[in-house]
């Protein structure tokens, strides 16, 4: 069969044509009634062929629509002779003359249903081998075909759609920032690693042999500096460089909408920021923004969301209840830092099986398991139920609102924990339960972060932003002796559980960013050998300054309903950072690195194996 297909394809070869002076007049969803009569001239990929009682229906796609071309042997016959060849995906160009199709075949849901293309003359500019998965929405293929065939894939409309909004939504944000006068300044991406919290990727110096370049995490320092030389607004759309562990959210490479401001303070950020959303929604929703945004606290979102991106699209709030457990005779409870509930109204009518599924659920932020109540009318159904004493039930009843067919979940432990499994189970059961509004954007702006967090690991404090956050005011003493207390003047953009942005107003001073060193355990000399020049810039008359950064790829993944950040970059990575369609990453030639002066520890004996026999083929090709 297949063999058959590739005959048919040789055969076809012989009626490829080129271009020859004909011009496309019109896209493939432009044509209406109001063509009725004109000669045309379209080109693209054929969709389908039907073949009807001696008519020859094809299907004609670019990626504007789908116009209906017929071949008719009464009123065509030279164009009517060989379009059976045609198959899909093969390149077509056809001039024909623009007519209403017959009642009864008209189709309301396409721009060009009203009307069908008689094909007087038609070139093929190429044929196609049959595709690995059809080219239609309706395509069941695994996401690695699709990657491994992805400029196929991106044939389809869907995907063809979620580029041109990201085209859109750049557009509207580069105008939106050049009308509020910001200046485009493009920054190096082979450059010094600014700690983003991620690890670098790094580029190896052929110049200066066993030193790296690091690609950016962010233009963060670049965009300062910018600022010391008094460009003011700056903005960028760049491609930032992360090494980290992948989710459906995140792209080792991906794009932020970077900006930073002088004089100004957290209020004129988030009002700019504020702003450029609203054009956003405006020019591909068509909606207007209820501004300002909300806002919310760091140590709020965490106590009612348990996680600091609260989705707020829908209740389910977490409740501390570890003042109300505390003598319990429960030990789990009485002896946890932390316990909180959750409560599901009307959620008694879990199964023994969706319970046994969330438990799993929350194991992967390090629960051990799962308490439960299920409020009958009564008792109360639990595997907990008689640890608890009668006043300890009633406290949570009172503090959980609890009423007859719900059900509470519970979690006792390390704050960190508890949060964590309680906050991403809240979400997990909002989606399981269909509790959040579809086509709803709640936008939330969370703010007052601590400016540290502990890395147990490293056993010392580390930045939670970067380490250019500048502290709240009246902070600044607390830096080195109490960081646990010090908050950061930070602020991220949240829209339905996800940070679709982040910034802060930086550190101007260099007195205090020494000190942010000192509080990092950074030694005097290991600042000044690492950011030495950030160090000097701010002692050049830096302004006070701060900004933020969208992340480009999350937004347009929100705005399109896709699922996967994938779904809206061209050519992205697999969970695994491979490129499926040029199988980068690759091995490279024994004589690449030593130019570098790089030698691969594993695979050195490999590498200069393949390097002999390349130098042996060199030789006898010269000899
Ligand atoms: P931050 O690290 O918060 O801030 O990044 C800004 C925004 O970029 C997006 N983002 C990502 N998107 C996809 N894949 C990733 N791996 C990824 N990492 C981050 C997020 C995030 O909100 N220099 C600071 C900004 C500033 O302070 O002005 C910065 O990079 O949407």
């Amino acid at each position: 069969m297949i063999e058959q297909i590739q005959d048919l394809q040789q055969e076809h070869q012989k009626y490829l044509a080129d271009l020859a002076g004909w011009h496309r007049s019109h896209s493939c969803g432009q044509l209406t009634l109001a063509n009725d009569g004109e000669e045309v001239c379209l080109m693209g990929w054929v969709q389908y062929r039907r073949d009807h009682g001696g008519l020859i229906f094809v299907d004609l796609r670019d990626r504007d629509g789908l116009t209906q071309v017929v071949f008719s042997p009464d009123m065509a016959p030279a164009a009517h002779e060989n379009a059976h060849i045609l198959r899909s995906e093969y390149v077509l160009a056809v001039r024909g003359k623009v007519r209403p199709r017959p009642e009864g075949m008209v189709n309301a849901n396409m721009v060009t249903g009203a009307i069908e293309v008689v094909a007087l003359e038609w070139k093929l500019l190429n044929t196609s081998k049959t595709p690995p998965f059809p080219i239609e929405d309706r395509c069941d293929a695994g996401e690695n075909l699709r990657l491994s065939w992805r400029y196929l894939d991106l044939r389809r409309p869907r995907m063809q759609g979620n580029l041109m909004l990201r085209h859109k939504v750049s557009q509207t944000i580069r105008r939106y920032l050049d009308d509020a006068g910001f200046i485009e300044i493009e920054t190096p991406i082979l450059t010094k690693s600014t700690p983003e919290g991620a690890r670098d990727f790094l580029v190896p110096s052929r110049l200066n042999n066993g030193e790296f370049y690091a690609l950016p995490q962010s233009p963060q320092l670049f965009k300062q500096m910018l600022m010391v030389s008094g460009f003011d607004r700056y903005f960028q759309v760049v491609r930032c460089f992360r090494d980290e562990d992948l989710r459906a959210d995140r792209q080792p490479e991906f794009t932020q909408v970077d900006m930073e401001m002088s004089f100004v303070d957290e209020e004129q950020v988030m009002q700019m920021a504020e702003g450029l959303m609203a054009s956003v929604f405006k020019a591909v929703k068509g909606q207007e923004l209820a501004l300002p945004f909300p806002r919310m606290t760091w140590a709020e979102a965490m106590s009612r969301y348990g996680v600091d991106k609260p989705d707020t699209r829908f209740g389910l709030e977490l409740k501390d209840l570890t003042h109300i457990v505390r003598g319990s005779g429960f030990k789990l409870f009485a002896q946890a830092r932390l316990v909180k509930g959750l409560k599901v109204p009307g959620g008694e009518k879990l199964t023994r099986k969706e319970i046994d599924a969330f438990t799993e659920f929350v194991k992967i932020y390090g629960a051990q398991g799962l308490a439960w109540i299920k409020v009958k009318a009564d008792e109360w159904q639990s595997p907990i139920a008689k640890f608890l004493s009668d006043e300890e039930r009633k406290g949570i009843a009172d503090a959980l609102e609890l009423e007859v067919g719900d059900i509470a979940f519970f979690q006792a432990g390390e704050p960190d924990m508890v949060n964590a499994a309680l906050g991403n189970l809240r979400v997990h059961l909002a989606e399981h339960l269909g509790l959040i509004p579809e086509d709803s954007f709640n936008f939330l702006w969370v703010t007052d972060f601590p400016l540290y967090e502990y890395d147990a690991e490293a056993n010392r404090h580390v930045a939670r932003h970067h380490p250019f956050t500048a502290p709240a005011p009246g902070h600044l003493e607390r830096m080195v002796s109490e960081p646990d207390t010090v908050l950061a003047r930070a602020y991220d953009m949240v829209l339905n559980g996800n940070e679709v942005g982040g910034g802060s107003i930086r550190i101007h001073s260099e007195s205090v960013q020494r000190r942010m060193f000192e509080a990092l355990g950074f030694s005097q000399a290991e600042a000044e050998e690492q950011f030495g020049f950030l160090l000097q810039a701010l002692a050049q008359g830096a302004p006070p300054h701060g900004g933020l950064a969208f992340g480009l790829d999350r937004l347009v993944m929100l705005l399109s309903g896709s699922s996967s950040i994938r779904d809206v970059i061209a050519f992205p990575k697999t969970q695994k950072a491979t490129c499926l369609l040029t199988q980068a990453p690759s091995p490279v030639a024994a004589s690449q690195l030593r130019e570098l002066g790089l030698r691969l520890r594993e695979k050195a004996a490999e590498a200069a194996q393949k390097d002999a026999a390349a130098q042996d083929t060199g030789k006898q090709e010269n000899a």
